[in-house]
């Protein structure tokens, strides 16, 4: 299937002092796809993540975004862009409710004399509209954050960033503390995601999860593209192959 691109990479290199981490990044996320990167330890991965979500500055290279220029400098510009990476916990605050976590910032108000005042009523509704159509079930829209699992905060964060427009999200090991229940509403959530036109990076290490969430393959291997297939059209063998470098790209299915 041939998708619209979201983002493209254009030979990104990244150097900490002498260490060459990227040496010339170039592939292509399309709206609504699911990439999926692998890569031995050390092989770049956290890095060109971050770098798309503005927390660290390549060396050299260009991105385009909706076919503009864009690079983000800081995680918020990266964020106002729509461009975000959903890490498990961190960007909620565990102290109020679901409600809070999803308005934080963008509350909804009413007045009353004259006066605004946090109209709960509506966001709540939002929240459990916004929960429904993504299959999320929480127990209660006003339980502290505190008091769900990794999966639901992760869940939350995801249709969080799905309302609020966001069009681009990244994902680093994002299953590595949840279990198995857990971990397959995970990767639907994922596949709801991407259903909304939204492009998805997923670093993962496990191959299983690849395949059954991703529509592409990127293989990094020591800081360079060493695969980039649909798979549909490759193996586990085929990718294991290209991360330990057995095989550059290209490789079809093993026999
Ligand atoms: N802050 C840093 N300072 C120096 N070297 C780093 C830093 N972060 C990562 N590296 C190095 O860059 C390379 C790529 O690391 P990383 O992007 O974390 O790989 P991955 O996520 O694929 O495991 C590794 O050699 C790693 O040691
Ligand atoms: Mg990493």
């Amino acid at each position: 299937m041939t998708r619209e691109p979201l983002l493209v990479l254009d030979n990104i290199t990244k150097k900490y002092g002498a260490i060459e981490a990227l040496k010339g990044i170039s592939f292509a996320i399309g709206k609504g796809e699911v990439v999926a990167l692998l890569g031995d330890n050390g092989a770049g991965k956290s890095t060109l993540v971050k770098i798309i979500a503005g927390g660290l500055e390549p060396t050299s290279g260009r991105m385009l975004f909706e076919g503009r220029e864009f690079l983000a400098r800081t995680p918020s510009e990266a964020k106002a862009a729509g461009i975000e990476t959903v890490y498990q916990d961190l960007s909620l605050a565990t102290n109020v409710d679901v409600v809070a976590n999803f308005f934080m910032g963008r509350e909804l108000t009413r007045r009353v004399f004259g006066v605004p005042v946090l109209d709960e009523k509506a966001m709540e509704a939002v929240v459990a509209a916004a929960l429904a159509s993504a299959g999320t079930r929480i127990p209660s829209l006003r339980t502290r954050v505190e008091h769900l699992s990794g999966g639901q905060r992760q869940a939350i964060e995801l249709n969080r960033f799905v309302h609020w427009g966001g069009k681009l999200v990244l994902l680093d090991e994002p299953f590595a503390a949840l279990g198995v229940e857990q971990t397959r509403r995970g990767l639907d959530m994922i596949k709801h995601v991407a259903s909304q036109g939204i492009g998805v990076v997923i670093i993962t290490h496990i191959m299983q999860q690849a395949f059954q969430v991703a529509d592409r393959i990127v293989v990094i291997r020591q800081g360079v593209v060493a695969g980039d297939v649909d798979s549909s059209q490759t193996s586990p063998d085929a990718v294991v192959r290209m991360i330990t470098g057995e095989t550059l790209a290209g490789a079809g299915p093993a026999g």
